[in-house]
């Protein structure tokens, strides 16, 4: 028997930051590295979706080659033969797998959609016009299910901002069902179940330096309070030292009154792989913030250091054998769905 998929993609657009490190880089590493043999991971790069929303053509594709280096620099191993890495746009069954679901899908339906209800309003007011919204971003959840879909997925892990898009993946797929035939496409797991397979603490943990009350993100405009994986070591420092604190002079971990302290305590556990409560122990209490934002900027400049090392050792022809022979096999899988869906809507003979 086959194994059961697990499948996950992280968008390519920016640079990457410490939040994307720890939120999504490195717990998808450990997964990879803990559910791999019991499982088939496919892990992938959403390129489709990155245009959703106006980027900078000329660099999409180096900055999507670039990203799954990070990955690799994550410490994840390209010899895994349980790990599936492609670029979506290489798999052309979801483009078309998309526009046949679209036509089983409401417009009411996708209009309701949160993300998509928060991005295109944000846009329409900044460019004054609703024309500048595409129907690219309206699609988006579609090709989303659709990159789920084509691979029988079971597990998903998405943060809070993806669970309607899972919970619409799995409307979609039981329309389908009902409408042609039972077994037509696999229904991905509940997002409760998700959550109880991996743990739901993942994603939001990192907060803005200059905002704490906002979390690290990789679309924010000014970029004083993010910290890229691609910052020098020393303006990542900086960043931390004009990180925007309190006035209480009284470490302690309390997100509502001292955001900035609270985020910086939880930075530091992450960089130094301690647990929190080793870090409360050691800094609860104390009033010197800058000798604490020290501390916090050191670990920076030393995980910044060493990961940007391994970062230029990463072998860019293994990484481009691995995608080309994941984007073959995926295709043999992708197409047998699609085919699937094709004679079940009456495209092709069944
Ligand atoms: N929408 C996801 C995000 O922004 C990225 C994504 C696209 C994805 N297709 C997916 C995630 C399929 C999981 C499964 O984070």
């Amino acid at each position: 028997m086959s194994k059961q998929v697990i499948l996950t993609g992280l968008r390519a657009n920016n640079d990457l930051h410490i939040g994307n490190y720890f939120g999504a880089l490195l717990p998808i590493v450990d997964m990879v590295k803990n559910h791999s043999d019991e499982y088939q991971v496919n892990l992938f790069v959403p390129d489709l979706h990155s245009f959703t929303t106006p980027i900078d053509h000329n660099t999409l594709y180096l900055q999507t080659l670039h990203n799954l280096k990070l990955f690799v620099a994550a410490g994840l191993d390209l010899q895994n033969p349980d790990l599936y890495l492609y670029r979506q746009s290489y798999i052309p069954a979801h483009s078309e797998l998309t526009w046949i679901l679209d036509c089983f899908v409401g417009f009411g339906e996708m209009s309701r959609m949160t993300q998509f209800k928060d991005k295109s309003q944000t846009f329409s007011e900044k460019e004054s016009s609703s024309d500048r919204v595409t129907i690219g971003l309206f699609n988006y959840p579609v090709l989303m299910a659709a990159d789920i879909l084509l691979y029988g997925a079971s597990y998903v892990p998405v943060g809070d901002d993806q669970t309607q898009h899972l919970e619409f993946t799995r409307d979609i797929a039981e329309r389908m069902n009902n409408k042609f035939q039972a077994d037509l496409l696999a229904v991905p797991l509940p997002v409760a179940k998700q959550h109880e397979f991996f743990g739901k603490d993942q994603g939001l943990r990192i907060r803005d330096l200059a905002d704490p009350t906002r979390k690290m993100s990789k679309s924010d405009v000014s970029s004083k309070g993010v910290i890229f994986l691609g910052d020098t070591p020393e303006d990542a420092a900086t960043k931390v030292m004009s990180a925007t604190t309190d006035s209480e002079a009284h470490i302690r971990l309390d997100y509502k009154q001292q955001p900035g302290i609270s985020n910086l305590l939880q930075m530091l556990a992450l960089l130094s792989k301690k647990s929190l409560d080793d870090i409360l122990h050691e800094w609860e209490g104390k009033s010197d913030y800058g000798e604490f934002k020290t501390a916090v900027a050191d670990r920076v400049k030393a995980f910044l250091t060493d990961f940007q090392e391994k970062l230029v050792t990463v072998d860019e022809q293994a990484l481009l054998n691995k995608l080309e022979s994941s984007e073959q096999a995926m295709n043999e899988v992708a197409n047998a769905t699609l085919s699937r869906v094709q004679k079940a809507v009456g495209l092709r003979k069944s």
